[in-house]
């Protein structure tokens, strides 16, 4: 099958072109390295070394001898060119990754809200708008976060996409109806996700575009079957306070000697996904497309919960890192329970990958290996969801608040 992978020269999007292509499907890259120009603003690069996204193609086809072909594209940016792009091209299926990813990048400053508003929604709507307009009737697969239901506790688990409810009626009745669940996003990246689900409503409606919506929760890990098949295939890899995810950043900091950082209590409880599971949730999702004028199929493609302490100390165990609380740049509950469903993935026959050392101590060996890329003063987070937050978690801006180490 002939597969658009927007934004597949990222962090999750090229371990997924990797293994789509490895499968013998024909892989179309479309990315505008805005990733890699927001490490140049940042300051900051990836743990691994990267090649460019065309080395790593050459790489790919000098080892499998199959062709990935790269389109320099701004989906946002650059409708027209994209829409001309899909007309011609007209993959089977859209794999949509292409959006700014992080909830502190995305809280950073006035400027930084604007981007990723203009970025997420713009990039996302457009490829709704070009399907219809080049009259595609291919299956759009979108990579969504658990973050759109928010982190409340409510004392029931999370279903996939759509709460069932009873409205009661002007006569009394009771209507059973099934809604999207309520949205509680927690960061202007997270909001655009909820707008992305309010697109994809409307075009399933209106256009029977055929959707899904992934609803993924925090990626760790860095290396897939596919790109420990060569060095320059290597996976990017983000430590930073900005797009540094949660376990990732503690097995980092564990191999550097650098004490891990707890925001606030650690009682957040998150939904994880190692990124092998990650990938191959996607080729799930791609197998099992919805028909034409249903509704949007929400998958959740999260594979375990975890309290944020409890990583820490699992990892500080496991390392003898020090465990050290910074206040929370986020405007969030202290503590939170999240019990999350995931049974439509199990069902297709998805296999978890557990949390557990084995692979822990993989991400750590790789960090180890390229320790000497690791600048320590980009590791906290310096972007506050609130002035309040800033001026608690920087002494100076740039300059984190560490307390209490164990
Ligand atoms: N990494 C995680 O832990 C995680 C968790 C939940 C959901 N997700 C979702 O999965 C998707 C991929 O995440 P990731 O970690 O690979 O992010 P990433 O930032 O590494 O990759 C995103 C890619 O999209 C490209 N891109 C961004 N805007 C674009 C545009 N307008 N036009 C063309 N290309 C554009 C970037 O250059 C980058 O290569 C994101 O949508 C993210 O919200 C990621």
């Amino acid at each position: 099958m002939k597969i658009a992978v927007l934004g597949g020269d990222g962090f999750v999007g090229w371990p997924t072109v990797l293994h789509l292509s490895q499968a013998g499907h024909e892989v179309h890259i479309v990315d505008n390295l805005s990733r890699r120009w927001i490490d140049t603003e940042l300051g900051v690069q990836s743990l691994t070394p990267m090649d460019s996204i065309q080395e790593r193609c050459r790489v790919w086809r000098e080892l499998t001898g199959i062709h990935l072909r790269f389109h320099l594209i701004d989906v946002a940016r650059e409708y027209e060119r994209f829409k001309n792009w899909l007309a011609e091209e007209r993959p089977a299926a859209i794999i949509h990754f292409a959006e700014q990813r992080a909830a502190p990048y995305s809280m950073k400053s006035d400027r930084h809200k604007s981007y990723t508003v203009d970025n997420n929604v713009s990039a996302t709507h457009n490829v709704l708008n070009a399907m219809v307009a080049a009259d595609l009737d291919a299956h759009l697969v979108h990579l969504g976060t658990m973050g759109v239901y928010g982190y409340g506790t409510v004392r029931a688990t999370i279903p996939e996409g759509y709460l069932p409810v009873g409205i009661k009626t002007d006569e009394g009745a009771v209507e059973e109806r099934e809604i999207l669940y309520p949205a509680n996003p927690g960061s202007v990246y997270h909001m655009t996700k909820c707008l992305d689900q309010l697109l994809f409503q409307f075009y399933a409606k209106n256009d029977s575009l055929r959707i899904t919506d992934l609803h993924q929760g925090i990626v760790w890990g860095t290396n897939t079957a596919e790109t420990k098949m060569h060095e320059q295939l290597i996976n990017r890899f983000d430590y930073d306070g900005d797009y540094g995810t949660v376990l990732n950043r503690f097995l980092i900091q564990a191999a550097v000697g650098y004490p891990l950082t707890v925001h606030g209590t650690g009682g957040q409880t998150r939904a994880f996904i190692h990124i092998q599971d990650s990938v191959r949730c996607i080729e799930l999702a791609l197998k099992s497309p919805p028909e034409a004028g249903e509704r949007v199929k929400i998958f959740n493609q999260a594979t375990e919960t975890h309290r944020v302490r409890d990583l820490a100390e699992l990892v500080a165990k496991m390392t003898g890192a020090k465990v050290a609380c910074q206040p929370n740049p986020r405007k969030e509950a202290d503590e939170n329970e999240l019990s999350v469903c995931n049974k439509q993935f199990l069902a297709l026959g998805l296999d978890p990958i557990r949390l557990e050392e084995g692979l822990l101590t993989e991400v750590i060996d790789v960090a180890r290996k390229y320790a000497y890329r690791i600048d320590k003063t980009r590791i906290p987070c310096v972007s506050g969801w609130t002035k309040e937050r800033n001026a608690a978690i920087n002494v100076q801006p740039g300059s984190p608040r560490l307390t209490a180490v164990s």
